[in-house]
């Protein structure tokens, strides 16, 4: 009797301890889980750190540049030394001015569909445009054709067949 009692005690003793522990370790989220960035005026401010690191890469490919085009960077270590949330980059404002007429290009001459959800229509891209040039108005398109031609790019899909009725 004496023994079932002290194994007992000692199963509520143990759950005791786990729970205690277990509500230490459980740190409860003060608000919805955030990303870290502070200065995004384009893009959705609760965008993921994997779908803003694949625009940012996308921006790299289509104009042909580096992060440091757009981007504040002190330093020779390209590890550290980044701002990104600062504005101090005409490039990084113009950026932005692209991202929304590229999204108004899409939204008033693309969306075929009537779809409400605009943002998910990505025939025109940068690189529709860019094509691994930054600066692809004439006569940077001349230079580039002069130095070797356009580099090499997969064209962007066709636009959506247009609505028969
Ligand atoms: C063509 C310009 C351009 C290039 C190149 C570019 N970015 Fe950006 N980046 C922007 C713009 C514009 C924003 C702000 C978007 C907005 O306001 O919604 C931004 C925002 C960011 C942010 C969020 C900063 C914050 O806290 O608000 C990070 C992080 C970032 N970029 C990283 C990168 C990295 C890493 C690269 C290189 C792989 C890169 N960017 C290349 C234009 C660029
Ligand atoms: C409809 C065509 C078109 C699209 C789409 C487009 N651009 Fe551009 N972009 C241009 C042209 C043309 C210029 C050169 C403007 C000039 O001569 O002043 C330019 C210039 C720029 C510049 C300035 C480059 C410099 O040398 O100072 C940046 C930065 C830029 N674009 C970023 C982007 C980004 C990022 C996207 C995608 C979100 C984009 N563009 C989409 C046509 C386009």
């Amino acid at each position: 009797m004496l023994a079932t009692n002290k194994k007992k005690m000692s199963v509520i003793l143990f759950l005791a301890a786990f729970t205690l522990f277990g509500m230490a370790a459980y740190n409860p989220p003060k608000a919805p889980r955030q990303n870290e960035f502070k200065n995004l005026q384009v893009l959705p401010k609760d965008i993921s750190k994997e779908a803003l690191d694949k625009v940012m890469h996308n921006f790299n490919d289509a104009l042909g540049v580096k992060c440091m085009f757009c981007h504040v960077h002190t330093g020779d270590d390209w590890r550290q030394g980044w701002e990104f949330d600062k504005d101090d980059k005409d490039e990084k404002g113009i950026a932005r001015l692209m991202l929304k007429m590229t999204a108004g290009i899409n939204s008033t001459y693309f969306n075929f569909d009537n779809s409400t959800k605009t943002d998910t229509i990505h025939v025109v891209s940068c690189i529709t445009c860019h094509r691994g040039i930054a600066h692809p108005d004439a006569k940077g398109i001349a230079d580039q054709m002069q130095s070797g031609g356009m580099k090499q790019m997969a064209p962007p899909p066709p636009p959506p067949a247009p609505n028969k009725n």
